[in-house]
C-alpha cells in the first residue's frame, strides 16, 4: 500500500522537512546502527535510496569505497550536500528511485533504504533494487509498519512509552523541534503502512530467503543477499 500522496506532494513536504531536520535523529539511528552491523564483505559501491539529509550515507562512508545517495526531494539533496562537504566519497543526486535503478543493473554491492519505501509500491521497489545488486550484493531495508489491533495493545503501549521518552530527550538535545514534529505530522496524516506479515509475504515472493523482522518502534527490517 504505497502512500496516498503524489510524488509532487511528497517532494514538496520533504523540501520543507529538509531544512528543519537536525543531525542525529534517534529513531533513524537505530536503523543506521542495524545497517552498519550487517554490511556485506565487498563494499566498493553502495546506494542509499531516499537518503534524506544524508546522515546514513555519511555514517556508511568510512566503510564503503564510494556511496551514491539519491532522493526525490531537491531540498533534501541540497541539505545533504551542504552537510557532507567533508565526505567526498558520497555522490548525491536528486532522482526518483525507479528511474535511477532502471539504468543500473547488477551495479551495487550494497543497497540501503530507511523510512522511504512506504511511499512507493514495495514489491516493485524490491524487485528494482534486487536487479541493481551485483551477485553477492546485499539489500538492507528499514521501513515503517502498521501494528494496530487489540492483540498488540501491550506492545504498543510499551512502544509509545519508549517513543515518548526518546522524543523528549531529542527535543531537549535539540535533535528534534516542534516545527519538525508538526511538519512530519502533516506529512504523515494520509499515510498508510503495510503490516509486518504483508511485508514478509511480498519479500518472500520477490526475494527468496529474505529475512524480515519487526522492531518495537513500528518498523520492519529486511535483509537479503543476492
Ligand atoms: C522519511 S524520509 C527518510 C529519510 C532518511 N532515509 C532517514 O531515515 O532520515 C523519506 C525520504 O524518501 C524520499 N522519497 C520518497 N519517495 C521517493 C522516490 N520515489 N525516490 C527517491 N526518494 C524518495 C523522500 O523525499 C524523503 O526524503
Amino acid at each position: 500500500v504505497p502512500s496516498a500522496a503524489s510524488p509532487a506532494q511528497i517532494r514538496a513536504e520533504f523540501d520543507e522537512i529538509a531544512s528543519l531536520t537536525p543531525p542525529g535523529n534517534p529513531i533513524a539511528r537505530d536503523a543506521e546502527d542495524w545497517i552498519l552491523r550487517n554490511l556485506p564483505e565487498r563494499r566498493e559501491l553502495a546506494l542509499d535510496v531516499g537518503c534524506g539529509v544524508g546522515e546514513l550515507a555519511r555514517r556508511l562512508a568510512p566503510h564503503v569505497r564510494r556511496t551514491e545517495a539519491i532522493d526525490l526531494s531537491a531540498g533534501m539533496i541540497d541539505e545533504a550536500r551542504r552537510r557532507s562537504v567533508s565526505s567526498p566519497s558520497i555522490d548525491f543526486a536528486c532522482a526518483d528511485l525507479f528511474e535511477w535503478l532502471d539504468g543500473r543493473p547488477a551495479t551495487y554491492d550494497l543497497i540501503v533504504s530507511v523510512a522511504t519505501l512506504h511511499h512507493v509500491d514495495l514489491e516493485s521497489a524490491l524487485r528494482a533494487m534486487a536487479r541493481a545488486l551485483r551477485p553477492g550484493g546485499r539489500l538492507l531495508v528499514v521501513d515503517l509498519c502498521d501494528r494496530s489491533g487489540p492483540r498488540h495493545l501491550l506492545t504498543n503501549l510499551l512502544a509509545m512509552g519508549v517513543n515518548a521518552a526518546r522524543e523528549t530527550v531529542a527535543l531537549l538535545r535539540r535533535r528534534s523541534s516542534w516545527h519538525l514534529r508538526q511538519a512530519y505530522r502533516r506529512h504523515g496524516r494520509n499515510e498508510t503502512y503495510l503490516r509486518l506479515a504483508d511485508a514478509e509475504d511480498i519479500a518472500s515472493r520477490c526475494l527468496p530467503g529474505a529475512r524480515v523482522t519487526g522492531t518495537l518502534l513500528w518498523r520492519y527490517r529486511l535483509l537479503w543477499t543476492r
